[in-house]
């Protein structure tokens, strides 16, 4: 389990000290259980029983996605309505597999409890011929495990730093513009992701993923690791420091109508934070928070 179902023991030792910052393709390593654990015929079961949990599951084509009414019935999955739009050309993302598929959430877990970093696993089943997602970037890293067949992957160099949460989003302004500037450009690198090859991606690389010129459907499950950063600690350290009854007092409404008397509150409440966040503990703090790192089930913090 751990990074050591991904990666040979020299990347995973390489990556606890230095954290890929640039792409690089891997195989996965000789008798890793995950083919044994979340394979083609699996996810395809999930559909083909309608046994997948109705909501963790998306049809997308060409960056759009169908309303759930579309392949659902009742409220349920409806097999036969998802195997139409899958001939109609539409990937099937399986999102939050950790989350209902048992084995898949102790990989996850282990591997959160070896680097403190979160971690989920979505799948994506694209027919032959198709694309799921449009172009865009992620806000945390990607590690790409190819199940079966082939994706084709046109990837860019970051045009923004250190993209997180909703800052320097590729959906959102100023960054969308930037995105379609660099979709008229050339990319970086462009390769075939093989079955067995595992795909580290940087958050940041922008990347064109599709099926387009494939024989196959391409089945593949991304592990999406969510690094610890200082943003994360400072959120962290605002809620200790903000515990107190001192910050839970109400402002009168004519202070918030006088910037003078606001200023007030402004420099008392710096005052209080400044206090508390000289006198803490940073051991008694950091083994909490390592704790918490490596424990917490939310992993959407980012
Ligand atoms: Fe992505």
């Amino acid at each position: 389990m751990s990074l050591r179902t991904l990666f040979d023991d020299k990347t995973v030792a390489d990556m606890m000290t230095s954290w890929p910052t640039q792409p690089a393709i891997h195989d996965l390593p000789a008798g890793s259980c995950l083919p044994g654990i979340v394979n083609a015929p699996l996810l395809n079961a999930y559909l083909e029983s309608g046994t997948a949990p109705v909501d963790n599951i998306i049809l997308i084509k060409g960056g759009a996605a169908l309303h759930p009414r579309a392949y659902t019935t009742a409220g349920d999955l409806d097999p036969g309505k998802i195997t139409k739009w899958r001939g109609r050309g539409y990937t099937v993302q399986l999102r939050n597999l950790n989350r209902w598929q048992p084995a898949l959430h102790t990989v996850c877990a282990a591997i959160q409890q070896q680097t403190g970093y979160g971690c989920y696993a979505t799948g994506f089943i694209t027919p032959a011929g198709a694309q799921g997602l449009g172009c865009h970037w992620d806000q945390n890293m990607g590690f790409i495990y190819q199940i079966a067949g082939r994706k084709s992957w046109q990837i860019w160099e970051p045009v923004v730093d250190q993209p997180h949460r909703d800052h320097l989003a590729c959906n959102t302004a100023p960054c969308s513009s930037l995105l379609n500037r660099l979709k008229t450009t050339l990319p970086d690198e462009e390769f075939d992701l093989q079955p067995g090859q595992v795909l580290v991606l940087p958050r940041g690389y922008a990347h064109n993923v599709h099926a387009r010129a494939q024989q196959h459907d391409s089945v593949h499950l991304t592990f999406v690791v969510r690094e610890r950063t200082g943003f994360w600690i400072g959120e962290k350290l605002t809620a200790a420091a903000t515990a107190s009854t001192e910050f839970r007092r109400a402002i009168p409404p004519a202070h918030l109508a006088d910037r003078g008397a606001f200023a007030e509150h402004v420099d008392q409440a710096r005052k209080n934070l400044i206090d508390w966040l000289a006198q803490a503990d940073e051991q008694a703090l950091a083994a909490h928070l390592i704790d918490a790192a490596r424990t917490e089930r939310d992993v959407d913090y980012l």
